[in-house]
């Protein structure tokens, strides 16, 4: 094979992340307003830049069962904190997992049955999930030292930083242009 199993691991990590952060780019866009032209296009970006992210998350976790450098079985990949090896950075990947694949199940498979606003508490365990998934890259890494990926770590994190403060920003000032029109 070209690259080993423990290469592809953390390919298929890198490309996981990579996935679920232009996800989460692209879900904060869909709001604003300079970008409402193009509202579908953003919007199948955000949707299948996420399962793009799940499937290859579950690539890496079962390269990390078929791997016999630092073997994992199952239970330690989906039990949180029972992995020997890196015990907290691996239970943080375990726990961001399981909240991406809620919010993924809950948006595609069952968000037409649910209520609006439970879905959209749940959509928002994104984040917490995202910086889980960050938290686990940084701290597990083999590469984190890399100035590449230290790089990568960087633009991905102040990108997602940005959109958020100029989201809260622009409800902000929408919801003082309410208020302000309902006092004349
Ligand atoms: C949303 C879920 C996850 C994401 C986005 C993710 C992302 C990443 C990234 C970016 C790396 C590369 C770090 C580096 O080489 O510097 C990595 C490595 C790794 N991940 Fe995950 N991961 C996730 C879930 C998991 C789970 C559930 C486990 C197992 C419990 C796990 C175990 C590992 C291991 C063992 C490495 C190798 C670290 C090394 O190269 O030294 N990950 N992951």
């Amino acid at each position: 094979m070209l690259i080993s199993t423990w290469e592809w691991i953390r390919l298929f990590g890198f490309l996981a992340y990579f996935y679920f952060t232009i996800s989460v780019i692209f879900g904060l866009l869909r709001k604003s307003s300079f970008v409402k032209a193009h509202k579908n296009l953003i919007y199948h970006i955000h949707q299948n830049a996420g399962w793009l992210g799940l499937v290859t998350v579950i690539g890496h976790m079962l390269v990390l069962i078929i791997d016999h450098y630092e073997p994992f079985n199952l239970g330690e990949i989906l039990i949180p904190f029972s992995a020997e090896y890196e015990s907290l950075p691996s239970a943080l990947g375990t726990i961001a997992f399981y909240l991406f694949l809620m919010v993924i199940m809950s948006s595609d498979l069952w968000m037409r049955t649910m209520n609006r606003s439970l879905w959209k508490k749940l959509h928002f365990l994104v984040l917490p999930a995202w910086v889980l998934s960050l938290a686990h890259g940084v701290l597990i890494g083999t590469d984190s030292e890399n100035t590449f990926v230290i790089m990568f770590y960087v633009a991905s994190g102040g990108g997602i930083l940005l959109i958020l403060m100029v989201r809260t920003i622009s409800q902000l000032k929408n919801k003082g242009n309410i208020s302000t029109s309902h006092n004349h």
